[in-house]
């Protein structure tokens, strides 16, 4: 492991050369403006393909990207993040080949995790009917991960905390986008929430 420190050593050398205050200001307070929901995925690391420095994106990151409604340690990232930081935007990102994705449609069981994963297979079989003309499961799984990525959006959007922000004329807004692991590419969906109006009566 001790390439790691080595790494972190040349990482901190260096941001102090580029700007001796750095690590002063930073230990002084954040304000990130972003909250970044993603994959626990290795290859979709929210800082590096946003560009966005230590201070500038709040994270949480789980396998598939879920936003549970009663998974308390999501609910109290997006509590904080939006009640204490005041984030302006919540960004939940999914990404193409998603591997969780991929394990809740295969018949393979996979340990615990297959519970967990139980959500998408849920959202699979309530919306079978639009998988039904893709030629191919790479297409099946690609589709998937877009929507399991706007059911997650929805669900950003029905927890107390963003009605409740809404409620009080905090802006905000929620976007739904996905990572292309193929081409380093980030795709936004269009699903775009920023209002309680455009949620349904009976989350409001
Ligand atoms: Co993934």
């Amino acid at each position: 492991m001790k390439h790691l420190f080595e790494n972190n050593r040349r990482w901190a050398e260096k941001t102090v050369a580029d700007d001796p205050e750095f690590f002063k200001k930073l230990s002084d307070q954040q304000s990130p403006e972003y909250l970044w929901i993603g994959c626990s995925d290795s290859r979709v690391p929210a800082n590096q393909i946003t560009g966005l420095l230590p201070g500038e994106v709040f994270v949480h990151r789980n396998v598939a990207n879920l936003v549970i409604h009663t998974d308390l340690n999501c609910l109290s990232v997006i509590q904080y993040a939006v009640d204490v930081l005041q984030v302006k935007h919540i960004i939940v990102c999914g990404h193409y080949g998603c591997g969780g994705v991929e394990t809740a449609i295969s018949e393979r069981p996979a340990g615990l995790i297959d519970n967990w994963l139980l959500h998408i297979k849920d959202l699979y079989h309530r919306n079978s009917s639009r998988f039904s003309d893709c030629a191919d499961q790479k297409t099946r799984i690609d589709r998937l991960c877009e929507l399991n990525v706007i059911e997650q959006v929805n669900n950003v959007c029905h927890t107390s905390t963003v009605q409740d922000a809404w409620g009080r004329g905090q802006s905000l807004q929620v976007h739904g986008w996905i990572y292309g692991i193929n081409n380093g590419l980030l795709k936004d969906l269009e699903v775009t929430f920023e209002a309680p109006d455009q949620v349904p009566d009976v989350y409001r």
